[in-house]
């Protein structure tokens, strides 16, 4: 295959048309949509049924939330792998304020300050906040692996207790507990448990997280009340004061070698916590929230075979390391890379992207050029842009767990987008790419060593949850072979 061959074609190079779609009426319309998207169609139907009647990947649509939390939900969105990254391209689009998209949450909710992830590459504090977080980062490296291996194999013991017990186990409830303690402790080597949050922390967390991203999501009730509750208005922060304020106290005193390192940046201490916050609850703890369950489902799902060629990749790199699991270790597993990366491409964890043309543009999908007016919003759905068949062939729908392995495989890298960027790029201070790439990365794979370390094969079910998928373990088989077998 040839990825840059399938990038191009149609009428690329013609004179830039006019983007098609509607906005219809306003408010009206706006509303309609909105119930499309969250009650009548859904979210992949919403953005396919409108490529369809528009015949075009590039279309002028409205997303939600609409009235009356944003101001304006009008969008070009832009649906295939070709012209999607427009989004990464900070000197063709602003990021300043939309981070969430059309609407943005009080600042009262984050201290008053506008956070990393809605500031612009060309706003001063951005590139001093993400220095804060790749030096933290790099200061923890030698961290993340214990952490991991320590308290997931802590949460997979549970599992197997509850399997003898009562016949399944919730991994998502499981995790949520999880995952709150490892990134307490690798980041700071502080257990928020062992803090005064006690075992509140994730609750608290999640109270906080629904507070921002409640305009976004359906609660499965029913929709006369999610409309106006969810919907309609924003919640009001000080119902969720007490539990930020809990949360911020734990971060004051856990990460002060960190806050130390922020003030000799140029940060203020409170400004530098509220952004470490930002960055451990809403941007790390929300996306294992949602990317450890996606992971497991998709490889739950691919079944005993490929079990089996996961369990002996993991085991023999693992034993070569002399039975640690090392990061050399893990750069030697090319199935469980690819078989991440493949989970990644198809339940991105964040799977909106916006951005502000900054000048008139012209913005190429694969079958044409569009004009695009200064000021205008674009917004990418990504799932659309990383299964597109043009890149991903007839299977771009499928999990192909070894898509990604060799040398052909490698190269269709460059369109995995979830951290927006490509895969194949790297976060810098002057860019918007998710600074946790590489630990994101290295947390999937994380889980897929544990579990195969572990078990020969296992099952799950699988269904949907408040932001993505929903796992519950079913049965677990123990490994007949160490990795120094
Ligand atoms: C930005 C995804 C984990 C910190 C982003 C963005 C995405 C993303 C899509 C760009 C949003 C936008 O501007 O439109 C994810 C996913 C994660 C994850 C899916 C986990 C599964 C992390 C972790 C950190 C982190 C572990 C820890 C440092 C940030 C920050 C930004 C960001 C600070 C803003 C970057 C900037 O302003 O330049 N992330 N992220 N994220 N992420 Fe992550």
């Amino acid at each position: 295959m040839n990825p840059n061959g399938m990038e191009s074609g149609g009428e690329g190079s013609g004179v830039p048309r006019e983007v098609p779609g509607s906005y219809g009426v306003p408010y009206v319309s706006a509303i309609r949509d909105r119930l499309d998207f969250y009650y009548n169609q859904g979210q992949d139907k919403y953005f396919e049924s409108r490529v369809q009647k528009y015949g075009s990947t590039v279309v002028r649509i409205n997303v939600p939330p609409g009235p009356f939390m944003a101001r304006d939900p009008r969008v070009v969105a832009v649906l295939d792998a070709k012209s999607f990254p427009v989004l990464f391209d900070v000197t063709k689009v602003e990021k300043k304020d939309l981070f969430t998209g059309t609407y943005m949450p009080s600042t009262a909710l984050t201290g008053g300050y506008r956070v990393c992830s809605y500031l612009d590459p060309a706003e001063p504090t951005h590139a001093k906040v993400k220095q804060m977080l790749f030096s933290l980062l790099a200061s923890r490296k030698d961290a993340f692996i214990p952490a991991f291996r320590s308290h997931f194999s802590s949460l997979l013991a549970t599992v197997e207790s509850q399997l003898l017990l009562a016949g399944k186990s919730d991994f998502n409830k499981l995790n949520d507990a999880t995952s709150f303690e490892f990134i307490g402790d690798a980041y700071f080597g502080v257990l928020p448990s062992a803090s005064e949050l006690g075992a509140t922390g994730p609750a608290k967390a999640a109270k906080w997280l629904i507070w921002q991203l409640h305009p976004l999501v359906t609660l499965g009730l029913p929709r006369f009340l999610e409309e106006p509750l969810l919907h309609t208005f924003h919640l009001p922060p000080f119902l969720v004061k007490g539990d930020y304020k809990a949360l911020y106290n734990y971060f004051f005193a856990a990460a002060a070698k960190a806050l130390d390192d922020a003030e000799s940046l140029g940060l203020k201490r409170d400004e530098a916590c509220h952004n470490l916050l930002f960055a451990t609850v809403f941007n790390s703890y929300g996306g294992l929230k949602v990317l450890l369950p996606g992971v497991l489902s998709r490889i739950a799902a691919a079944g005993e075979k490929f079990h089996q060629r996961l369990a002996k990749e993991v085991r023999a790199a693992v034993a070569d390391a002399g039975g640690k699991v090392t990061m050399a270790a893990l750069e030697k597993m090319e199935l469980t890379k690819s078989a991440v990366w493949e989970a990644l491409r198809l339940d991105p964890p964040v799977k909106f992207q916006y951005g502000r043309a900054k000048t008139d543009l012209s913005i190429e999908s694969h079958d044409a050029v569009f004009a695009v007016k200064k000021g205008e919003m674009l917004f990418g759905y990504q799932p659309c842009a990383t299964k597109d068949p043009r890149v991903f062939g007839a299977t771009a729908a499928e999990f192909v767990g070894d898509r990604f392995v060799g040398e052909e495989g490698s190269k269709l890298l460059r369109y995995v987008y979830w951290s927006n960027g490509r895969e194949t790029d790297s976060p810098s201070v002057a860019n918007k790419q998710c600074p946790g790439k590489n630990l994101v990365v290295l947390v999937g794979r994380l889980l897929v060593v544990e579990l195969f370390l572990r078990y020969d094969t296992f099952t799950a079910d699988v269904g949907t949850d408040l932001l993505g998928t929903k796992v519950e373990f079913t049965a677990v088989t123990k490994a007949t072979s160490g990795p120094d077998a």
